[in-house]
């Protein structure tokens, strides 16, 4: 601890006086480039479909992208990460769909890459969820989540990401060893560029609850992922997860949900030196922006939950609200 003079000569007020004194001395910084979109996508055509437990965010059919994604250029943000709601009738057992080379993420990633280049990036998440008839991350044997016969799927679902211009490969289904089997997969086909950004740190939340409408799993989940995901309770096992991650291949890491989790985010950041994204999940947004809606808190909260993410060492927030709080930041 630093302590450079006591009270009445030292007043930590004097650098608080004025708006020009508090931005001088200002530690923690936001703008555009620390944020990424999550855009939800949905079947069919001239669709932009509201989701009763997200005001304001959509799903949008592949021809109604442009909207949405030049607004995301227009704001200077740098990635967007996409997420398909998909329809039952391509639901098993067993995901299939996700290794269907049309399907709705396979067409969405086709139509960006060679619409907008490399003006934006793209990541998308590695898991069964969106695609499972059981709604969990993986396929099921004995009432279980089999971790190896999973990552053979996840593998495959990867690679054909890439193979399709996927920049940014998210692996977000906690399976042990996923990381590596995929980064030798990616590397073997070519795609050594191709990065991996690891939901190394996922905890097992209740904060994932409209994310799962939006996606339309969450009435199939009839069970929780804890067998998977991790117990809100530990952090020393967050530093476990990351290490192994960081030595299978992981250029980045992710700490998720967000806010509750400050403490997770500073402390892989000062043992890893990594660049370390935070997820503000659904949950989250929704809370906030209902809060907002109904003048509970103010709209300033919003980049107030934002900052805490940079205060506490995260890189980049991937969050609902980017393009939302982009204006604010000038
Ligand atoms: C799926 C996945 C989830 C989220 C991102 N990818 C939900 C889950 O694990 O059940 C949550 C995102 C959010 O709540 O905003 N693997």
């Amino acid at each position: 601890m630093i302590i450079t003079g006591k009270y009445p000569n030292l007043r930590l007020r004097r650098n608080r006086r004025y708006n020009w004194s508090r931005k001088l001395i200002q530690e923690s910084n936001l703008s555009s480039n620390d944020l990424i979109l999550p855009i939800f996508l949905i079947d069919g055509k001239n669709k932009v479909q509201t989701i009763k437990s997200m005001p304001e965010v959509f799903r949008y059919s592949i021809d109604k992208l442009d909207k949405i994604i030049d607004r995301s250029i227009d704001r200077k943000i740098p990635m967007v990460a996409l997420f398909p709601f998909t329809n039952k009738k391509f639901k098993d057992n067993y995901g299939s769909e996700a290794l269907n080379q049309d399907n709705l993420v396979c067409r969405a990633i086709r139509y960006i890459k060679k619409k907008y280049k490399n003006e934006i990036g793209i990541m998308c998440d590695v898991a069964l969820d969106p695609y499972t008839s059981h709604g969990h991350d993986g396929i099921i044997k004995s009432n279980y989540v089999h971790n190896d016969k999973t990552i053979e799927i996840l593998t495959k679902q990867s690679l054909l990401q890439a193979q399709m211009g996927c920049d940014v490969i998210a692996p977000s289904d906690m399976m042990d060893g996923r990381i590596g089997k995929i980064r030798k997969s990616l590397d073997k086909n070519g795609y050594e560029l191709v990065q991996i950004l690891s939901y190394a740190v996922k905890y097992a939340s209740n904060f994932y609850g409209p994310f799962r409408d939006a996606v339309g799993s969450k009435t199939l989940l009839k069970s929780d992922k804890k067998n998977y995901q991790m117990d809100y309770r530990n952090s020393n096992e967050a530093l476990r997860e990351v290490a192994l991650d960081i030595k299978e291949g992981a250029d980045i890491v992710m700490v998720k949900p967000g806010m509750p989790y400050l403490d997770i985010i500073k402390l892989v950041k000062d043992n890893f030196k990594i660049p370390v994204f935070a997820y503000q999940v659904s949950g989250e947004y929704s809370i906030i922006n209902q809060g907002i809606r109904n003048k509970i808190i103010n709209k300033d909260a919003i980049l107030e939950s934002l900052i805490s993410f940079k205060r506490a060492g995260a890189s980049a927030i991937i969050t609902y609200f980017a393009d939302k709080i982009v204006k604010e930041l000038k």
